[in-house]
């Protein structure tokens, strides 16, 4: 097996693997892998943008509280203020990378306003911060010499002894070569596990991957029960799920209910724009009450030139529904959206294992508690990888010996069988039905249970067919969803409360 050895491995090309890479390039030879194209991730597909302070009528301390009301007080408060605090800087940083975010006249930032702020607070780029920020960050690191690039390299696994992370293990997908990958540091910034619901926000990178492979190293895991759902996703019987923001609401867009009446003035004082575990909740609620599939967001009563200016995708994107939002309401559902939980990290985004970090995502650095409060993960993303940088650079002096790892248990790359191909697809949506209809907004023990043990075969299923058959990249994919999904399942179980996201019916 090719063996390639660099100071810094990092996993994962979104907004944290990539900020990173960028401070950490300042003082050491750093590579990404990343398993599509580099910008694929969740952070090209974001919307609204970016959380901070920056009116002065705001404060510090009003972000803080929001963030822990939202977060339902299971927040880490230290991680909390550290966010809050870092804001502003990081939206500067940005500035300097080259991301260009809306103006007012004044040249002051535009700032939007999203579900459970008590404040206009949201540094956008019109309804795509995501794409903007993505694409600047993609441009540097193309630039930086200190960096190598590896598109379509899928990590299978860290390269862990004695609870110690020496790099990572990856298969790239166009020559189907294993490639041992040595390293002082490993940042694991893969991202969430959206897909492991039928109805999701995310793109089809978000598998998972990054949460599987530290659990099997045995990295400490944290509030995987707590997934948060999205209010309002474009209801369309065909195609991708589409987020339609939550600025949209913030802009004045309202909730109404199949027979066209207005419903979150009763269900809290924010009506509209409560944080998004009750919105969706009630949304859910007002569906069984009538058996509608959708409820409808109501934006008719804002200008037209405004929307297209404020939210030229969605203005977009539903014209192509036949859906024009400034005479026709738009039909909603809620979906999975956001991991809040994961790999447990501390301030530094340090892991529970030695040299292994984790930044984004696929971290639980406690900052979004049992519920992430809107347009702070972006924010997150920025202020933990400077965290983890400034960590890394001390690390990186102390003396480093490469383990050598044979014997791999991956018999034969990629599964060529078409057949094989379409099974493991079929499984893929079969965990994805059972994990929406079992694991999702409202939950029981009874459903909760049913569910575990059909995750239990689903993995024995998955695990022969890797021996079998051979690694390819789906049936690894799956295997790290039905990982995800057991996860999520078995803390869903131990928490008979309701907190934040995770709601229990019984
Ligand atoms: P990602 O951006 O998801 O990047 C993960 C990377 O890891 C990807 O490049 C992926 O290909 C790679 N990867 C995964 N597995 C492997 C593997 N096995 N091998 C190699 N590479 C791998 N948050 C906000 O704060 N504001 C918003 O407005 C907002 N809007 C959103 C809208 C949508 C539609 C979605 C889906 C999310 C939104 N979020 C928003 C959430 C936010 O976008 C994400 O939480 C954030 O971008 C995560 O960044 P990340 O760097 O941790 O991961
Ligand atoms: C949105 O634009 O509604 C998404 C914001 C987020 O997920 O933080």
């Amino acid at each position: 097996m090719r063996n390639e050895t660099y100071d810094i491995v990092v996993i994962g090309s979104g907004i944290a693997g990539l900020s990173y890479a960028i401070r950490c390039a300042d003082f050491a030879k750093v590579l990404i892998v990343t398993k599509g194209n580099i910008g694929e991730s969740n952070t090209m597909y974001a919307q609204g943008g970016i959380a901070a302070v920056l009116d002065d009528k705001d404060s510090i301390e009003n972000h803080i509280s929001d963030t822990l009301t939202a977060g339902d007080n299971h927040c880490n408060k230290d991680c909390v203020r550290l966010l809050a605090e870092n804001a502003k800087d990081a939206i500067l940083y940005l500035e300097q990378l080259s991301v260009n975010f809306n103006k007012t006249d004044n040249g002051t930032f535009d700032l939007h306003r999203e579900g459970g702020h008590s404040h206009a607070r949201i540094v956008h780029h019109a309804d795509a911060t995501g794409k903007e920020v993505e694409s600047a960050l993609v441009n540097v690191v193309k630039n930086n010499t200190n960096i190598t690039i590896y598109e379509n390299y899928f990590a299978i696994d860290l390269l862990v002894k004695e609870n110690k992370c020496y790099g990572a293990l990856i298969f790239k997908s166009d020559s189907e070569e294993f490639l041992q990958v040595n390293a002082k540091v490993t940042m694991l910034a893969s991202g969430g596990l959206g897909q492991v619901f039928l109805q999701n926000t995310n793109p089809d990178v978000a598998t998972g991957d990054g949460f599987a492979m530290a659990y099997r190293a045995g990295a400490e895991m944290e509030d995987m029960e707590f997934v948060q759902f999205h209010p309002t996703t474009l209801f369309a019987r065909k195609g991708r799920t589409f987020l339609i923001t939550e600025a949209l609401r913030g802009f004045g867009a309202i909730l109404k209910n199949s027979k066209g009446e207005t419903f979150m003035e009763n269900v809290h004082p924010l009506s509209s724009l409560a944080p998004r575990d009750i919105v969706s909740r009630a949304i859910i609620q007002e569906m069984n009450k009538d058996n509608s599939e959708f409820v409808y967001l109501d934006a008719t009563k804002l200008d037209r030139e405004s929307l297209e200016k404020h939210f030229p995708n969605i203005f977009e994107r539903c014209l192509l529904e036949g859906l024009d939002i400034s005479k026709d309401m738009i039909p909603v559902v809620p979906a999975a959206h956001y991991m809040c939980g994961g790999i447990k990290t501390d301030l530094h985004a340090r892991s529970s294992i030695e040299n292994l970090y984790a930044c984004g995502e696929c971290a639980a650095t406690g900052v979004h508690g049992a519920n992430r409060l809107a347009s702070n993960s972006l924010l997150e993303g920025i202020v933990f990888a400077k965290q983890a940088a400034n960590d890394t650079q001390q690390k990186i002096q102390e003396t480093f010996t490469s383990a050598i790892f044979g014997n791999l248990e991956y018999k034969t790359p990629e599964v060529n069988c078409e057949e094989c191909k379409q099974e493991v697809g079929a499984l893929k949506r079969y965990l994805q039905a059972q994990m929406w209809r079992n694991c999702g907004i409202v939950r029981t023990e009874s459903k909760l249970t049913y569910c575990f043990e059909e995750l239990d075969e689903l993995q024995e299923k998955t695990e022969k067919d890797l021996c079998e058959n051979g690694f390819s990249i789906a049936t690894m994919e799956l295997l790290n969803m039905v990982t995800c999904s057991k996860l999520i399942v078995e803390a869903a179980l131990k928490r008979t409360e309701s907190k934040g996201c995770h709601y229990r019916a019984d």
